[in-house]
């Protein structure tokens, strides 16, 4: 079997300008249980991360607050210099107080510390796409909207994206900055935001969804993408990729992991073709549009 390839999933065009393989990479499971703190096993996360590039893997997302700065100063570790035309994402406006806890943070000074405190991490000159973690509901959201403008404006940042947001602050900050990108929780399991992933595919923004695996409930072999998993002699976890990759072409997953095994296991579901009819079985599983 040839070496699996994330270009073999096609290309997107971010920002209408900026070429990116569809299946990208994850880079929040780097990091210590809770997201908090060094990896337990540090010399493996290294081993994986470097394996990204090689697989065709050419998007990468990241967050300042993973760890906090912890993932992004091990992808330049692990990465730098950086291949040509590795695009790496990142996020800012959480803060972090201990394991497991994320508090929005939108305040426009620190937004633009934080984006600062990016370019550092990672050792780059522009932040190829950067994204608003939250928006803030204590801050004014225009503020934080502005805040980004300002980015763009001086360079710091080429693309801007959102994250978990509805249409409707979709349309709010495009009345700031051009929305490239915008990352919400979703996977074959959890669809409450198709009326988001519509919206992005019909105005050619990238639609980033986050816990792509269900955050490693798809992974199980009682999962309900075993069956038509066994059919095509594939894990559930690579269904569960090839599935999102079907549903929409403006749809870029960004699977994590911390082991290079997944890593190809989960790069190989670009190579399967779903029929009509199992995309359908597996646009109709219950309960995937009840928010939880
Ligand atoms: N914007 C946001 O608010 C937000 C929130 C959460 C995540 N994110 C982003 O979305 C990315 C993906 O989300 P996620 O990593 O939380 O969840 P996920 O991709 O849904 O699942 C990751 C989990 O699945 C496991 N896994 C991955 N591949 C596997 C395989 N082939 N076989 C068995 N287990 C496998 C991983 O464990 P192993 O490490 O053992 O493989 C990990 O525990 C993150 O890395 C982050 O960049 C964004």
């Amino acid at each position: 079997m040839s070496t699996p390839n994330a270009g073999r999933a096609g290309t997107f065009l971010l920002g209408s300008k900026l070429p990116i393989h569809r299946l990208g990479y994850g880079a929040m499971r780097v990091t210590g249980a809770g997201v908090w703190g060094e990896p337990d096993d540090r010399a493996e996360c290294l081993r994986t991360l470097r394996r990204v590039p090689e697989l065709g893997i050419n998007f990468i997302d990241t967050a300042d607050s993973y760890g906090p700065a912890v993932s992004e100063p091990i992808l330049r570790e692990a990465l730098y210099p950086y291949p040509d035309g590795l695009v790496i994402a990142t996020k800012g406006g959480q803060v972090r107080p201990g394991p497991s806890e994320w508090i929005p943070l939108g305040r426009p000074e620190y937004l633009i510390q934080q984006v600062k405190m990016s370019l550092r991490w990672l050792g780059v000159e522009q932040i190829a796409l950067w994204q608003l973690h939250r928006i803030d509901p204590k801050v004014p959201r225009d503020e934080q909207f502005g805040a980004i403008k300002v980015m763009l404006d001086e360079g710091l940042i080429r693309f801007a994206g959102l994250s978990e947001v509805t249409v409707e602050e979709i349309e709010a900050a495009q009345k700031v900055f051009p929305v490239a990108s915008v990352q919400n929780h979703y996977s074959a399991t959890y669809r409450v935001y198709e009326d988001v992933l519509d919206y992005c595919e019909a105005r050619g923004i990238g639609f980033i969804p986050w816990y792509p695996l269900s955050g490693g409930s798809l992974t199980k072999p009682d999962s309900p993408l075993s069956e038509i998993a066994r059919r095509h002699q594939a894990s559930p976890t690579q269904i569960a990729i090839a599935w999102l990759l079907k549903r929409s072409p403006a749809m870029l997953p960004i699977p994590g992991t911390s082991n290079r095994a997944h890593l190809e296991e989960n790069v190989a579901a670009a190579d399967i073709e779903l029929s009509d009819e199992e995309f359908d079985v597996l646009s109709e599983l219950p309960d995937a549009r009840k928010r939880v």
